[in-house]
């Protein structure tokens, strides 16, 4: 089952935020908590049918609604939304008039820049060439298709449900009505040869997308696969097999001219995505969402049902924090490093790292200058970039 939220203040009663001045863009993340089944491997805040309470699959949209409401008595007047993310769960379970309204809800409330980036999360098997027409129409611009790998033996072992020759048809049919595409991989699972890695990501290559997002697994502790694999059922994982995938997906990623932006991610780089990275504000709308405005952190409560029930009662977030300047700070290091645009040299002072550490690191070939006065974490960096920010942090 998903992992427990932050421990916070409660959220103020008379719905006003502290907050700290600045130039941020707007995005808004909705989160969509259904999924038909769900994969072994996944610790996400979604729940099937059965384990969804009282919570109505057909009207969860008009609570999505009642909190943009909510939402806009809270903020008032904000900069036009620059994108929006339907994420999951599976959005894909949402019909199109869902959609829809959530984004007509939206509009009115915030307005949506002329170029505002609208992505979905879609599984291959709810999913159709007739449903990606339909969701064009209601205001749809990018696809996020959850592909995970091509092998159906690693797709086996993933618990996923779609069958992988569906794909392309997908992806051939969204990029003639004009959507932006990306595709979702895994690699790394127990069993996957750096052999069936080359495959999915030749598969994935062929079907000619903006963008490719590539993560390595994790065995989320309580999940089905933790299970498996500690029955001995499923074999582990091996963190050099893993590594030395991540290294062959850089080379055949950006061969392919998908240039890399982040760690897990190339191509043409997501509004949105960029956005959290940029510590822009955005609000995420729905069950368990995390939302950040001027230096503000809020999640919502967990469930469907108590996520229900408290916006009914009249606010949706669990707790709120406040953060300090030093998080403010910290927070762009361990997110802005991890990017190509990485981060002004003047940060690590800021946070007192001392200079011969950042040194050691740029000599070890770890980090390079990004820019004049830019550092990035660099293509050896990559895979240790967490470790590198908590040595920086913890000195
Ligand atoms: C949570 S899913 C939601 C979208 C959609 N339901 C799907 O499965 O594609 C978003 C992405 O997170 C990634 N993901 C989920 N659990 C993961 C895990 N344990 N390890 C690595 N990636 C994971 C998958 O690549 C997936 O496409
Ligand atoms: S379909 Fe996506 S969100 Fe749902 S359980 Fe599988 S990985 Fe998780």
């Amino acid at each position: 089952m998903p992992g427990a939220l932050p421990v916070g203040a409660p959220w103020p009663k008379d719905n006003q935020l502290n907050r700290a001045p600045g130039t941020r863009s707007f995005h808004a993340y909705v989160h969509v908590p259904f999924c038909e089944v769900r994969c072994g491997y996944c610790d996400f805040n979604t729940y099937t049918a059965k384990e969804l309470g009282g919570v109505s699959q057909a009207t969860f949209h008009q609570h999505l609604i009642s909190e943009i409401a909510f939402s806009k008595k809270v903020l008032g007047e904000m900069p036009a939304l620059s994108s929006v993310f339907i994420g999951g769960g599976t959005p894909s379970l949402f019909t199109a008039e869902q959609i829809g309204a959530v984004l007509e809800s939206l509009g009115e409330s915030f307005g949506l820049a002329s170029d505002c980036e609208v992505t979905l999360e879609a599984n291959p098997e709810s999913t159709t060439e007739e449903y990606l027409g339909e969701i064009v129409e209601v205001g749809i611009t990018r696809v996020s298709m959850g592909v995970q790998s091509f092998d159906s033996q690693v797709l086996q072992t993933l618990d996923r449900q779609h069958d992988p020759e569906r794909v392309a048809p997908l992806i051939t049919e969204a990029k003639e009505l004009g959507l932006v595409t990306s595709v979702d991989l895994i690699y790394g699972a127990p069993g996957e040869t750096l052999n069936s890695w080359s495959k999915t990501l030749s598969e994935a290559l062929a079907l000619g997308t903006d963008h490719v997002s590539a993560y390595s697994l994790i065995v989320e502790p309580g999940t089905k696969l933790a299970r498996q694999i500690a029955t001995g059922e499923i074999g582990p994982t091996s963190e050099d097999l893993n590594a030395e995938m991540y290294e062959h997906a850089t080379q055949r990623l950006e061969g392919a001219s998908l240039e890399w932006y982040e760690v897990s991610n190339w191509g043409k780089p997501s509004e949105h995505n960029s956005a959290y990275w940029k510590s822009q504000n955005w609000w995420g709308y729905g069950p368990g969402a995390h939302s950040h405005i001027d230096g503000n952190r809020f999640w919502n409560h967990k469930h469907p049902t108590s996520y229900q029930k408290a916006l009914s009662d009249g606010a949706p977030a669990a707790g709120i924090e406040r953060l300090t300047d030093r998080q403010m700070l910290e927070e762009q290091l361990l997110l802005m490093l991890r990017t190509e645009w990485g981060v002004e040299r003047e940060l690590f002072a800021k946070l007192e790292v001392p200079p011969e550490l950042v040194a050691q690191e740029i000599a070890a070939g770890n980090l390079e200058l990004s820019g004049a006065d830019c550092i990035r974490v660099s293509r050896k960096g990559r895979l240790i970039v967490d470790g590198l920010v908590v040595k920086f942090l913890s000195h």
